[in-house]
């Protein structure tokens, strides 16, 4: 069966969702195709750090609500290393701006229950996506629902897909230029039902490797801590997690977690990718189908909304004028923030993170000597907290 839309958007991650709804404030018809089922989408744990920008477009999009509600609003973090704590003023060296702890699976949760009250489209357990004509003025995704095989005819696809999707791959061989770096390690995640440790976020640089205390509310703490690329979640019982954590967030006058029951623990990579250019024929990448961020600067999130922030845009002055500027432009300008966030992202992992191959300690006390000089130069502390707490706009330098 055939049916229309104006843009197809495949994946209902903060990418696509974020696109949907932004398309129908602005009267523009999307149908979101998404893979798995509505729990899977809405129950998947992922990181949960908001810059100013992505809070802001939440609120002006009318679905913030909850995040204003329930969402912990943080104006500093710490750098935590030799044994000492150093807060870092987020709020005062960016003129006020702030961060928002406010997990990934909560967004999207809010998202398509404003997609399903806006009674705009959003297809859950899609199969065999196929996209077609994306070369052509008629681009369609070809798919498969509830056992039938259906044809979404559309003048735009948005590929929303995530990093093992469907929509990258569509693009010819060749059109685009891959750049990638995989780290020599990984983060064990894990979320606890303990209080958390800390008010705010805490960055450790230990000898025994990278450790983070986050949290998803006053009950939820949310811990990562440096392991071998591919380690065994089985390798890890919960005394042995706590007992790592604490060792490497150890303070010289004493510290020790709220520990609690570990309900959730995972093995994430790490890795740096981006897909050049972001855009092929009337196929629009966006988000992690078309970069991929270490965690460690709390970018992935922040980054696919800013992308569908200029598509949504791009796509309501070519309806509304036929002004296809914007669509030109839109790899170029999304560029511009994701190589600025690649750099910040690779920046951070490599100050914190304990490098393997580091036999002689140089790359340690490289790294110690960074800390300090962010731990003690205004300047240094202002880079890593503007960078942090995100950009209005990423300007070529004039
Ligand atoms: N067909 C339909 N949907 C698909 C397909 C497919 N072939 N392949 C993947 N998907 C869906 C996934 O199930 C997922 O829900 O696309 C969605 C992609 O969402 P994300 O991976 O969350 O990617 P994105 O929306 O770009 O958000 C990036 O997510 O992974 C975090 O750290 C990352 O924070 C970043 C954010
Ligand atoms: C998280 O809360 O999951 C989180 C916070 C900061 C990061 C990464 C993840 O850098």
């Amino acid at each position: 069966m055939i049916y229309r839309t104006q843009v197809g958007i495949v994946g209902a991650g903060p990418a696509g969702l974020v696109l949907g709804h932004l398309l129908h404030l602005e009267g523009i018809d999307s149908v979101v195709l998404e893979a798995r089922d509505r729990e899977y989408v809405e129950q998947r744990v992922r990181a949960g750090v908001l810059e100013q920008n992505t809070v802001n477009l939440l609120d002006e999009m009318g679905v913030g609500e909850r995040m204003k509600r329930e969402g912990l609003v943080h104006e500093g973090l710490e750098l935590r290393f030799g044994g000492r704590g150093h807060r870092i003023d987020l709020a005062g060296l960016t003129g006020g701006r702030s961060i928002t702890v406010y997990g990934q699976q909560e967004v999207v949760k809010d998202l398509i229950a404003a997609r399903l009250e806006a009674g705009r489209e959003l297809l859950f357990e899609v199969e065999d996506v196929e996209l077609e004509g994306v070369d052509t003025e008629a681009p369609a995704v070809a798919f498969t629902h509830g056992g039938e095989r259906r044809r979404l005819s559309c003048d735009v696809v948005a590929g929303c897909d995530g990093f093992h999707g469907v929509c990258r791959d569509a693009v010819p061989e060749g059109a685009l230029t891959h750049h990638e770096r995989e780290y020599p390690f990984g983060w064990l995640g894990v979320l606890a039902e303990a209080e958390p440790s800390s008010d705010e976020l805490i960055y450790t640089h230990h000898d025994r490797g990278f450790a983070l205390h986050s949290m998803r509310s006053p009950s939820i703490t949310r811990l990562y801590l440096q392991c071998p690329p591919g380690e065994d979640v089985g390798e890890w019982p919960d005394d042995r997690i706590w007992e790592e954590l604490n060792t490497r967030m150890e303070l010289a006058e004493g510290f020790s977690l709220h520990e609690g029951p570990i309900i959730e623990k995972g093995v994430t990579p790490m890795r740096s990718f981006v897909a050049e250019p972001m855009q092929h024929g009337r196929l629009f990448l966006a988000g992690d189908a078309v970069h991929i961020v270490p965690p460690t600067g709390a970018k992935g999130l922040n980054l696919a909304v800013a992308d569908v922030r200029v598509l949504s845009r791009a796509l309501a002055r070519w309806y509304d004028s036929g002004d296809e500027s914007g669509l030109e432009s839109y790899s170029e300008t999304c560029l511009r923030r994701v190589w600025r966030t690649q750099y910040f992202s690779w920046w951070m992992t490599s100050m914190l993170h304990r490098l393997p191959d580091d036999r002689d300690g140089f790359q340690a006390r490289l790294q110690r000597a960074q800390l300090d000089y962010v731990c003690s130069s205004e300047s240094a502390a202002r880079t890593l907290a503007e960078n942090y707490v995100g950009f209005d706009s990423v300007e070529a330098p004039g």
